[in-house]
């Protein structure tokens, strides 16, 4: 089989398929024995620019849980060092950025990423094409321009993006110039990994929930927009985000061959509405951590909404947990392969 046909392709193509394919977010990650050996011996930033470890973990996972597709092993927030923010993942804690933007004067001293600094993440999605199965395609990914953003105003996670609403509702210049030079930084990231050999590109927006309809219109569509389009064509892309319920046809109109869709969301229904685009999604994380009856129970009402409509590419609906179980992970899988897409 060539890669181009491959079941993954294919759907993102919105192209019938034999059986649904499946890939985790997260799949290479702390939940799986052999990524956390690597990590007690490699901090997760050098492994991140270790191109050699990076495509080691990204196709041993891959393997070990028969995924349809493989996702390079790196972070969306590397970006933001070469950048001129500080970034550190401290133990436990999650990424910090040490020098928060808070105002036009913090936007005026970063710089668009120079795709160069970034070039340990195409040469790890070079080794890793070269040593993945030729069947198995490699997705390559960035956080989009919002959730980006949320990380170098917050200086790290947030519950309400408090500082991050701030500077777009008091300082709509200073939010706008630094959405357009995250994007534009974006841009050329995004066309270095397609070069290096990423056949599919998924963007991150894993926090823009958290804006209302109104605010995602005029705060972030146009950046997406300008992402989008300025990649669009390459190879297919996935725009995913989690909240999102109230904003996916916003989402959609800014672009992408796929759509993500989280848990909070009826995936037959969502896709009724949304027409003709791809899916990808859309069971809940902590379903892997119950029984098999209630994780084939809900893995199964995905499929049934689906109903053999080409285009559905089977995913969680935000990251594994650390706390999942490798088997549960295997046995989703298998199951969603052996479901008969046509009953
Ligand atoms: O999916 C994969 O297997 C590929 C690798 C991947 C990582 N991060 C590795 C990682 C991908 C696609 C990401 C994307 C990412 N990173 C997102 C978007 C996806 C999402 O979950 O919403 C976000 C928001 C980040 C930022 C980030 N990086 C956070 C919040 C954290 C700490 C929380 C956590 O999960 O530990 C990281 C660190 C990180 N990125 C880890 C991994 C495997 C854990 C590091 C470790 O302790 O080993």
């Amino acid at each position: 089989m060539s890669e181009d046909q491959s079941p993954f392709l294919k759907a993102c193509r919105g192209e019938k398929t034999d059986y649904t394919p499946i890939w985790l977010m997260r799949q290479a990650g702390r939940y799986m024995q052999e990524y956390r050996e690597v990590r007690e011996r490699t901090p997760f930033m050098d492994l991140c620019a270790n191109s050699d470890l990076a495509a080691e973990v990204t196709v041993t996972a891959v393997e070990r849980i028969g995924a349809d597709a493989a996702i390079i092993f790196s972070d969306i927030l590397l970006i933001l060092v070469p950048m001129g923010m500080d970034l550190t993942y401290g133990k436990g804690e999650g990424p910090i950025l040490g020098n928060p933007i808070r105002s036009g004067a913090d936007v005026d001293r970063l710089c668009e990423a120079p795709p160069e600094a970034l070039s340990f993440v195409y040469e790890a999605i070079r080794k890793t094409r070269a040593s993945l199965k030729p069947e198995t395609p490699l997705i390559g990914f960035c956080g989009a321009p919002f959730t980006l953003a949320s990380y170098m105003i917050e200086g790290g996670g947030s519950r309400n993006y408090a500082e991050t609403k701030t500077l777009m509702y008091t300082d709509s210049g200073a939010w706008h110039a630094l959405m357009n030079l995250v994007s534009r930084s974006l841009v050329k990231y995004v066309k270095k990994q397609i070069e290096a050999g990423a056949q599919v590109i998924q963007i991150f927006d894993s926090w823009v929930g958290c804006l209302s309809p109104e605010d995602y219109r005029e705060f972030v569509f146009p950046h997406v927009r300008l992402l989008l389009d300025s990649i669009s064509g390459d190879v297919p892309v996935i725009h995913f985000g989690t909240g999102t319920a109230t904003l996916l046809d916003e989402q959609k109109k800014a672009g992408g061959d796929v759509i993500g869709l989280d848990w909070r969301v009826n995936l037959g229904e969502t896709w009724d509405r949304l027409g003709n685009v791809s899916v990808q999604g859309n069971l809940d994380p902590c379903t892997l951590l119950g029984d098999r009856e209630t994780l084939s129970k809900r893995a199964g009402e995905i499929l049934r909404q689906a109903g053999g409509r080409p285009g559905h590419i089977f995913n969680l609906g935000h990251g594994v947990l650390p706390m999942t179980s490798v088997d549960n992970v295997k046995f989703l899988i298998d199951f969603v392969h052996e479901w008969k897409v046509d009953a």
